[in-house]
């Protein structure tokens, strides 16, 4: 879908359809909805004065206009209570009406008069959140889906309609920035709905290389006997089972901006979770192909940043692998050791992501960064803990969870910490090797961090445990069910405000 933007009055807009946005319990406020209103002889006014139809978030109305104006509909939008109005319901907003709008059969003409839109924010980001929304409410999986014709109905062009005052620059910005991150996180979705028949770590390593090729990065692939060479015990360990070789991905973006921070983000990339000797059962089984969401995530959101031309150095390492329970698979009692040379006592072979975390974690103090964050489906606990709404945070710098909690809360993708006191380190203490890789069945999501912790103590670091946000059961007013491709928006605000506060090794 194309958005453009559009200056002017709508009176003389014969659009296919006119959308305005209504808050509940109140009065009609927008100037060009009050004259739509007064042209067809106060029929909207009325709809709302009966109460028949009450603006709640994400109801609709369409009303035909009988020529009595040039566009030849009308489509009303509740935003729920006014004092309520935050961005993300503008996202979902614009998801429900392009939704509606393509099952109503239109393909172009839609024009939005955003000026109906009106909530504390910035206008930029009340464009920027409309064009996500919008955006990400059309994805579709459908690689491997025969869709018949008739029902590939698709909404092609959405006009964004401006009043002549507002600034035209800012607003273009906003709508670009909103279409790259959607794009990216759509990216990101692709790959984790992708089987893991064809997300091999091989795989994983040529998008990289494509990417990096496309929007001017370097790319590196570390492939097994170079892993081996550098004492990667962990990504090679959880590799065993699997004949599929692992790779350990690092695409790195550099500005080569004066003075810059390099920030490093890790992702797990666990092309398949099966569980490995300690195998899982049946049971939603299928869903661990989804075990890849950090790296996926950490691929999008670098792709945006390039894109947008970020003034830092960002790094994203993606150690990828299977986990599976093959004849030379990794065993329960084995130890491992990191590239830090650190050691641990495998005690359950389904506690694998933070094995290949530990090395990328190392690793990232090759690059000296001012921050690391890696984004991880690590435990099922963290969804016990939090459920399915937020990330669970963890992290060794105050002020870098806070950026990262600023984050959340303005992409909306948003993050709860959760305790990482010294107590909890007990519980992944070893009789034989430097630490285990389990710490009991209480605050799993808890003691996984601390296990990364240990690889994480020369620079400000963030874990966010994602297990609970990476995967929609149902679909909602911009995501479907499957891989909402959380994390990218996150990273994207986290670096596009990093400026904003206090300069090099602020942290
Ligand atoms: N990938 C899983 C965690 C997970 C569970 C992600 C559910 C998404 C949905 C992870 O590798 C895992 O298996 N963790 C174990 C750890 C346990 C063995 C200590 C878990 O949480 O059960
Ligand atoms: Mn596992
Ligand atoms: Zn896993």
């Amino acid at each position: 879908m194309k958005i453009s933007v559009k200056f002017g009055t709508i009176k003389t807009e014969d659009a296919e359809i006119l959308v305005f946005y209504l808050y509940e319990g109140m009065k009609i406020m927008d100037k060009s909805l009050a004259y739509c209103d007064k042209a067809l002889h106060n029929s909207i006014s009325e709809l709302i004065k009966k109460k028949e139809f009450i603006a709640r978030l994400n109801k609709t109305i369409a009303l035909p206009t009988y020529g009595k104006i040039p566009a030849k509909r009308i489509l009303l939008v509740g935003l729920g209570k006014k004092k309520e109005a935050t961005l993300d319901k503008i996202r979902q907003a614009a998801g429900t009406t392009v939704s509606i709008v393509r099952d109503m059969g239109i393909s172009e003409g839609v024009v939005v008069v955003m000026s109906s839109i009106d909530i504390s924010a910035s206008l930029s980001e009340e464009c920027q959140a409309y064009v996500e929304g919008a955006r990400l409410a059309l994805y579709k999986y459908h690689r491997y889906k025969y869709i018949p014709p008739e029902e590939q109905q698709e909404l092609t062009t959405l006009t964004l309609f401006l009043s002549n005052g507002d600034a035209a620059k800012t607003v273009r910005n906003a709508v670009t920035c909103g279409q790259i991150i959607a794009d990216a996180v759509s990216f990101t979705r692709d790959l984790i709905n992708t089987p893991s028949q064809d997300k091999t770590p091989v795989i994983l390593a040529d998008y990289a290389v494509k990417i990096a090729k496309e929007y001017g990065m370097q790319c590196k692939v570390i492939s097994l006997p170079e892993l081996k060479k550098l004492g990667m015990g962990g990504l090679v360990g959880v590799s065993l089972g699997s004949v599929q070789s692992p790779k350990f991905i690092i695409l790195d973006y550099n500005a080569r901006a004066k003075n810059q921070d390099t920030l490093v983000f890790i992702g797990k990339g666990i092309t398949f979770d099966s569980g490995g000797i300690c195998l899982k059962q049946a049971k939603d089984m299928d869903q661990m192909k989804s075990d890849m969401s950090g790296a996926a995530a950490v691929m999008g959101a670098i792709m945006a940043l390039s894109k947008m031309k970020a003034p830092q150095r960002i790094v994203g390492l993606m150690p990828c692998t299977e986990n599976m329970p093959g004849g030379s698979a990794m065993k329960p009692g084995d130890i491992v050791k990191f590239y830090s040379g650190k050691t641990a006592e495998v005690v359950n072979t389904d506690a694998e992501g933070r094995l290949i975390l530990a090395d990328a974690l190392a690793y990232a103090e090759n690059y000296h960064p001012q921050a690391v964050i890696d984004l991880a489906t690590l435990t099922g606990s963290c969804v016990v803990a939090l459920g399915t709404v937020v990330t669970g945070m963890m992290g060794n710098n105050e002020e870098l969870k806070k950026r990262v909690q600023i984050a959340g809360e303005k992409s909306w993708e948003r993050v709860w910490e959760l305790p990482l006191w010294e107590e909890y380190q007990e519980q992944i203490k070893s009789d034989i090797a430097d630490i285990k890789n389990v710490g009991g069945p209480h605050g799993g999501a808890i003691t996984a961090a601390c296990f990364l912790s240990k690889f994480a103590e020369k620079y400000p670091w963030v874990h966010l445990d994602i297990a609970g946000t990476a995967w929609c059961e149902k679909n909602g007013a911009y995501t479907q069910k499957g891989a909402s491709g959380v994390g990218v928006r996150l990273l994207v605000q986290l670096v596009r405000d990093w400026a904003k506060f206090p300069g090099k090794n602020s942290l």
